[in-house]
């Protein structure tokens, strides 16, 4: 096909050079891999008590093959931020080997793992060591018999030490993550922060949204994000964030009196991923353990790389299929449509 000087299809408009970008303007600099779907807990909002089928080891990309495509997003995408998640990727034999091979990269991405903590307190030195700038940690409460029913396993502690040996390593800012489940953990927000307050822990709570795999997720039971600052305001006095949200999901407050702790206000965030959906402003791609590429954590579609790269694709190639994947990135996740269908694939086979 021929390609105007300007670099696109003269049909669609798709670029078929440069960044990822899509029919509504946005383009993806921010590149989640899922480096395995498997996992130590259980949340319920997340996975059954019996765990999932998780994938074949041959479907599951190698090292190699994750650290080509990551090498391929970030020279020849315009991918500037990768995060790697899981399942839960501190489960993943060869992570300091896959956090190396991302950190040797021109120009150099920024590096980040969403953990759910176990292992952390283990892992988070010869991780920064790696290469590894930060680290989200999932934590959901901080009350032991909670996180039991919550997770399905007693692990509390191995959390609470792998969130204080982030810090330690220089993994910082280490945020938190906290879903909030009605009858649940709910009442849990205000001791949440303040223990993050109290360590220098950034927290962020996210609703929950529909991609547990047993598709029980029910919008009138989830707890909002404006019922999450009102439980916070009971308790603190939020103002408003001077500093632009630009692509990021969360939206920030100051919390009057509290200090972060690199200096400067605290902050507490709140993604509205339900309720106050950003999809306007989002700037990810995301690449899941298997090889596919998924424009949107709701895509209902997905491209297949690891077919291509199996098959012998040079890296233009690879990176043309990522581009096309992209250029058909809906507008929004549509979960208020009538016609919203949950993604097959639950968020422990995309990473958060
Ligand atoms: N809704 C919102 N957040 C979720 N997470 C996992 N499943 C869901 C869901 N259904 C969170 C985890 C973790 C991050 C990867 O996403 O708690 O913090
Ligand atoms: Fe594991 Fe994360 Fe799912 Fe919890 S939410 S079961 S920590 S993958």
């Amino acid at each position: 096909m021929a390609v105007q000087p300007g670099g696109s299809q003269p049909e669609t408009g798709r670029p078929v050079a440069g960044g990822l970008a899509d029919r509504y303007g946005r383009v993806a600099t921010d590149l989640r891999v899922s480096l395995t779907d498997r996992c130590n807990l259980r949340c319920s909002y997340c996975m059954p008590a019996e765990g999932l089928a998780w994938l074949p080891g041959p479907d599951v990309l190698t090292d190699d093959e994750v650290g080509r495509l990551v090498r391929i997003a970030v020279e020849r995408l315009g991918v500037t931020e990768v995060r790697f998640t899981g399942g839960e990727p501190l489960l993943r034999p060869g992570l300091l080997s896959i956090v190396s091979a991302a950190a040797a990269l021109t120009p150099r991405p920024t590096l980040s793992l969403t953990t759910n903590g176990i292992g952390l307190a283990r892992l988070a030195g010869p991780l920064r060591s790696a290469g590894l700038d930060r680290v989200n940690v999932s934590l959901d409460t901080l009350d032991p018999a909670r996180f039991e029913q919550l997770t399905r396993r007693r692990r509390l502690p191995d959390v609470l030490a792998g969130l204080a040996a982030a810090v330690e390593a220089g993994l910082t800012p280490a945020k938190i993550n906290s879903v909030l489940m009605r009858g649940v953990n709910e009442a849990d927000a205000p001791e949440l922060l303040r223990f993050a307050l109290a360590h220098g822990y950034e927290l962020r709570f996210i609703e929950q949204m529909p991609l547990d795999a047993q598709h029980a997720w029910d919008r009138s039971v989830m707890v909002t994000a404006s019922e999450i600052l009102t439980a916070l305001r009971a308790g603190f006095t939020l103002l408003p964030d001077p500093v632009a949200r630009g692509g990021a999901p969360a939206e920030t407050w100051l919390v009057e009196g509290f200090t972060a702790a690199g200096g400067g206000p605290a902050r507490v965030g709140v993604i509205g991923s339900v309720t106050r959906p950003f999809c306007g402003d989002c700037d990810r791609t995301r690449l899941t353990a298997d090889g596919q590429v998924r424009a949107c954590l709701f895509a209902t579609e997905e491209s297949d790389l690891r077919g291509a790269l199996r098959t012998g694709a040079d890296d233009e190639e690879l990176a043309r299929r990522w581009r096309v994947a992209m250029w058909g990135k809906r507008a929004g996740h549509g979960i208020d449509d009538p016609s919203f269908l949950q993604p097959a694939r639950p968020m422990s086979a995309i990473g958060g």
